[in-house]
């Protein structure tokens, strides 16, 4: 079994900083495999919301793979957003802006979906998409194929289809060809678990898309701020939410989700202590 720690839109620069302490407790406590930050891990991309997100990240002392964001592309500076948009986040985090991670048990690749021209909303190309199957179609069969991207595949808990990314459906339906498991991503604060053929039911394979509030940002969308803790085995994956809660983060639901012939689906109710499927 491996556990990613998955966390979202930390917005350094609008942190309530109470939470930073706990959060680097609880996962700390958790000891995950790899630590997964889907983007917006800043307010408005300054050097200094970089240094501070820098600096937070590299006191957990686990493997991470960090993609960014719409917030981490400077906003108000027009030469910088027009010419080097990532020049920013790549002094904080390093040249790629699409990582991969992989051992024994799962392949953990991030791409990129902001875009210096489109603002708050996010894109994939088919060049993307491409070259992400060719790579995790090299991973063996044992191995849990998993994507990392900022905006998101599906809006079931806020209903808001204007932030679903550009050309989900093309992406969709090739990540479908290629058996990809889990799908983590950000930008909406808030947090769910579904299998994707709720929304893309055509394409003969369900991925498990799972979304996570944000952890630490005062930005919150009616919900306590929040992570996930996501517990790997090949036919089975569990997704913890944890919580804020006065002063710490604790489990606030958890959703159980197994491996079949036409992809993910949820367990049925008795296995699952909580759900964390969005309302119907
Ligand atoms: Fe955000
Ligand atoms: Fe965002």
């Amino acid at each position: 079994m491996r556990v990613i720690a998955h966390l979202s839109d930390l917005h350094f620069g609008r942190v309530d900083p109470t939470t930073l302490p706990a959060l680097q407790s609880a996962l700390i406590a958790a000891r995950p495999d790899l630590l997964v930050v889907s983007g917006d891990l800043t307010q408005r991309a300054r050097r200094g919301e970089f240094e501070a997100a820098r600096s937070f990240l590299d006191s957990l002392p686990f493997p991470r793979v960090i993609v960014p964001g719409n917030h981490d592309i400077p906003l108000h500076n027009v030469f910088a957003r027009a010419t080097a948009p990532f020049r920013a986040y790549r002094r904080a985090f390093a040249n790629e802006l699409e990582p991969f991670f992989i051992d024994q048990e799962i392949a953990v690749l991030g791409i990129n979906t902001a875009r210096a021209l489109t603002f708050k909303n996010g894109r994939i190309n088919v060049l993307q998409v491409e070259r992400s199957c060719a790579r995790l179609e090299q991973c063996g069969p044992a191995v849990t194929r998993v994507i990392v991207t900022h905006h998101p595949f599906d809006v079931l808990a806020t209903g808001d289809d204007g932030a679903v990314i550009g050309r989900a459906g093309m992406a969709m339906t090739a990540f479908a060809r290629c058996r990809v498991d889990l799908i983590l991503s950000g930008h909406l604060h808030v947090g769910y678990a579904a299998p994707s053929a709720v929304r893309y039911s055509d394409t003969g394979w369900a991925s498990l898309l799972v979304q996570a509030g944000t952890a630490t940002s005062t930005r919150r969308r009616g919900e306590v701020n929040a992570f996930n803790l996501i517990r790997i085995d090949r036919s089975r994956i569990a997704v913890e939410s944890l919580g804020w809660a006065g002063g710490a983060f604790s489990l606030t639901a958890t959703a159980g989700f197994q491996r079949g012939s036409e992809g993910w689906s949820s367990e049925p109710p008795n296995r699952s202590q909580h759900t964390m499927s969005p309302p119907a």
